[in-house]
């Protein structure tokens, strides 16, 4: 087994929890490298539904070790209350490790990505308000808090003091807001720090053992790469690297060790929060799809918007993040439409634009060109090989493959676990 990566290869949303799934069987270990709880993972097993949002998707495999890296920012009560629905549900979660590296998402996160939030108004980023933000705020301003420090609750309240002397003066002088108390915060926080302790460790060491076995790691990515704070759509984006490179940083593991690489494309794009979509579908049709493909956030239940398939948007995921394979998610989905249409290109000012540009600023006025294809009537949910696709669902595919030059090895056609084609 090798050491694998899933990435979100567009705005996050492609389906990469059943890809993860499917995937995650052949890996020992599964990690997690970046983000927190605004990640919404639906995987269905049989008839039962499991959303995660913080959990990696091995832990539905039991023999599997399940870890948190440290680039990944944890809110206690979200996880602990993650785990209980899980081992409610039959599901152990002994096979869990949490990085001691890892940032703790505190109460006054929460706080300060609502009051930012409504501060910004009409520009604000539509954030999933999970206190995301804030928590790589403080871990990059080096006054963040980490879950070796909720070992010991003499070293958390000194902590907690020397980042609320900061904290409280934000809360109460910028935004007018009723200062945190330390106190509050510990007792809230203190039966579930009681729940995590026995998992936080070091899960750089696990990786490294695993490796050592022979074995393989799957990580898991979580957002997508145009929510990368470096590669995404700035300042529309999410405050971390959920691209390759944040594996190497979010798990402890070094660049050479990484074998594969694949980005999960959803057959359309869709995207939640604000920001320019330069193929949004403000239509009928955008509303097809998204009632279709029941495209609602998983974490926030928020409608995305959803667009045509977008080829330099494909090229840049392909770039910055070395993808070696393709998984197309939810081809399914755009059974029955007529005239399918890909952005190839845009035009901005005149010119041709064959690449994504870095420009934000000029996002919001590309004008995508588009190639049109025929679509297909059929349901294809139930196909299992690619040559029973029809001519063209293939052909969609292989234009897709054309435009990247990567591989589309998987392909999506249902939640389900058999629901797709492995090519
Ligand atoms: P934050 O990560 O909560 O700060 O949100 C920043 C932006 O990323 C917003 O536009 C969110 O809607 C978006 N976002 C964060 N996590 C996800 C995700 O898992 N899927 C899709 N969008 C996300």
């Amino acid at each position: 087994m090798k050491n694998m990566i899933v990435i979100g290869a567009q705005w996050g949303d492609e389906g990469k929890g059943r890809i993860t799934d499917m995937l995650a069987k052949t890996a020992d270990v599964v990690a997690r490298f970046s983000g927190g709880n605004n990640a919404g993972h639906t995987v269905i097993v049989g008839k039962e539904r499991f959303e995660l949002h913080l959990i990696p998707s091995g832990i539905l495999y039991s023999e599997k070790k399940n870890l948190i890296g440290n680039g990944v920012v944890i809110n206690p009560i979200a996880l602990v209350s993650e785990m209980e629905m899980v081992e409610n549900r039959g599901v152990s979660t002994d096979n869990l490790f949490i990085s001691e590296n890892a940032h703790v998402i505190m109460p006054y996160h929460l706080l300060l990505d609502q009051l930012e939030e409504e501060r910004k108004g009409p520009n604000k980023i539509g954030t999933t308000k999970k206190g995301i933000g804030p928590a790589y705020t403080d871990k990059v301003a080096r006054r963040g808090i980490r879950m070796s420090d909720l070992l010991d609750e003499e070293i958390l309240r000194k902590k907690l003091m020397l980042n609320l002397d900061f904290t409280n003066l934000l809360i109460t002088k910028i935004y007018g807001a009723d200062p945190v108390s330390v106190d509050e915060i510990i007792e809230s926080y203190r039966p579930y720090i009681a729940k995590l302790t026995k998992h936080i460790t070091n899960t750089a060491i696990i990786i490294d053992e695993c490796n050592k076995a022979g074995k393989g790691v799957f990580f898991e990515g979580a957002q997508g790469t145009l929510l990368d704070i470096d590669y995404g759509t700035y300042p529309y984006v999410t405050s971390s690297n959920p691209t390759a490179g944040g594996v190497c940083t979010g798990s402890g593991i070094g660049p050479v060790k990484i074998d594969e690489v694949i980005g999960v494309a959803k057959a359309y794009i869709t995207r939640v929060g604000e920001g320019p979509f330069p193929t949004e579908l403000n239509n009928e049709l955008g509303s097809f799809l998204r009632e279709k493909g029941h495209e609602y956030g998983v974490t926030t239940g928020r409608p995305r918007r959803c667009g045509w398939f977008d080829g330099p948007i494909h090229r840049h995921g392909i770039r910055v993040n070395g993808l070696t394979q393709i998984a197309l998610t939810k081809l399914d989905i755009l059974s029955g439409v007529d005239t399918l249409k890909i952005c190839t290109a845009y035009k901005y000012k005149g010119e041709i634009l064959k690449d994504f540009p870095m420009n934000q600023n000029i996002i919001g006025d590309l004008e995508p060109i588009y190639e049109e294809l025929p679509g297909w009537k059929e349901d294809i949910s139930e196909i299992r090989a690619y040559a029973d696709l029809p001519e063209n669902a293939r052909r969609y595919v292989e234009f897709i493959e054309e435009l990247g030059g990567v591989k589309v090895s998987i392909i999506g056609l249902g939640p389900e676990r058999d629901q797709a084609i492995c090519r």
